[in-house]
């Protein structure tokens, strides 16, 4: 498999907003290879300085490459946004063009500009005009299954410049939900030159690999699949360019995994707002385990640092013992 922007996987951590962030990429990255996307960065906002965006986007201090996605509907602001996320230490760039949330659509971004050709096209031209890194376009299916548009939409990509895409296999009007539609991915992979990387449902390496078969895309993206498994992304990687199949993971590496993550995050967002944010993890991680109900019940009315490492510590290493 060749190498689809020069790194040494064409497997991909999905983009997620209030996911993939600093703690989360670390994480991944110390348990295998795998392309890495920071969380999506407001144009508007980065050029304001706004400093909780500029702290998204800012991956200087990573020692793997991070893609930096962003996300907006001017073009203008695209190229002033390319330039400062450039100098913040992205690898390469990539363009939202499938976020359904309304927020996002209400302001013509995200999803909104697969209705809106050429207006993409400029923001991806002037992107690609801004800089000498790369870009990359992510979006979806089409609007809705009136619309579907993602094959003209990846050769109107391709024509403006990016030099690859990402198909999540759903309609704007899908959201997450019902199945991801592979067979787009394939269409789309047949008719640009450009690597195209399938997402959607993907969530083990047989998944990955039927992905793959299926579409003939160049790589694979994963999001929720990586929730409370930071080991999924290598585990692909190594299958696919290996054939070397997942190890099991124990409870103490689960364990440590989360403590890991904990400890990041007080480091990056302060120990009152880690614990906040852990909250979610701690149910992903404990989801197959004995008496995770309870422990998420007990684990959502901590409040302190110290007493949320004591519980994590107390769960796990129960469970640990033979018990999970
Ligand atoms: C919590 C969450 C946040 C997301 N945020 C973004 C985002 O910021 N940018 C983006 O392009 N996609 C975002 N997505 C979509 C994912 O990148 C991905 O396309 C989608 O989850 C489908 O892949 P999956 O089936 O492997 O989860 C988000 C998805 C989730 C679940």
């Amino acid at each position: 498999m060749d190498s689809i922007i020069g790194l040494k996987s064409n497997v991909f951590l999905a983009p997620m907003a209030g996911i993939t962030d600093y703690p989360f990429r670390k994480l991944v990255a110390s348990k295998g290879k795998a392309n890495l996307y920071s969380e999506m960065v407001a144009v508007n906002a980065i050029n304001r300085k706004n400093p909780k965006t500029y702290r998204i986007a800012d991956v200087r201090q990573e020692p793997y490459p991070v893609i930096v996605q962003l996300v907006g509907n001017d073009a203008s602001l695209f190229s002033e946004a390319a330039k400062l996320a450039a100098d913040l230490g992205a690898y390469s760039l990539d363009i939202n063009m499938g976020c359904p949330v309304r927020k996002i659509v209400n302001n013509e971004s995200g999803s909104a500009l697969m209705k809106d050709m050429p207006r993409a096209a400029k923001i991806i031209e002037a992107t690609v005009k801004a800089t000498p890194l790369k870009v990359s376009v992510k979006f979806r299916k089409g609007w809705d299954n009136n619309s579907v548009n993602a094959v003209e939409f990846a050769k109107m990509c391709e024509e403006s410049g990016a030099s690859f895409i990402t198909v999540h296999g759903r309609t704007r009007a899908q959201g997450y939900s019902g199945v991801a539609d592979w067979d787009i991915i394939r269409q789309v992979k047949e008719a640009v030159k450009i690597p195209v990387i399938g997402n959607g449902d993907v969530v083990s390496v047989e998944t990955a690999e039927k992905l793959l078969k299926q579409t003939n895309a160049d790589g694979v993206m994963v999001g929720r699949g990586s929730l409370g498994n930071p080991w999924l992304l290598g585990q692909i990687h190594e299958y696919l360019q290996n054939k070397i199949l997942p190890r099991d993971i124990s409870v103490g590496e689960i364990k440590e995994a989360l403590l890991q993550q904990l400890n990041d995050m007080v480091s990056f967002y302060g120990k009152e707002m880690a614990v906040a944010i852990s909250r979610k993890y701690v149910c992903w991680y404990s989801k197959n385990l004995r008496d995770a109900k309870k422990f998420r019940e007990i684990y959502t009315r901590i409040y302190d640092y110290d007493e949320a490492v004591k519980a994590i510590e107390a769960y796990f290493s129960k469970r640990e013992q033979g018990d999970e």
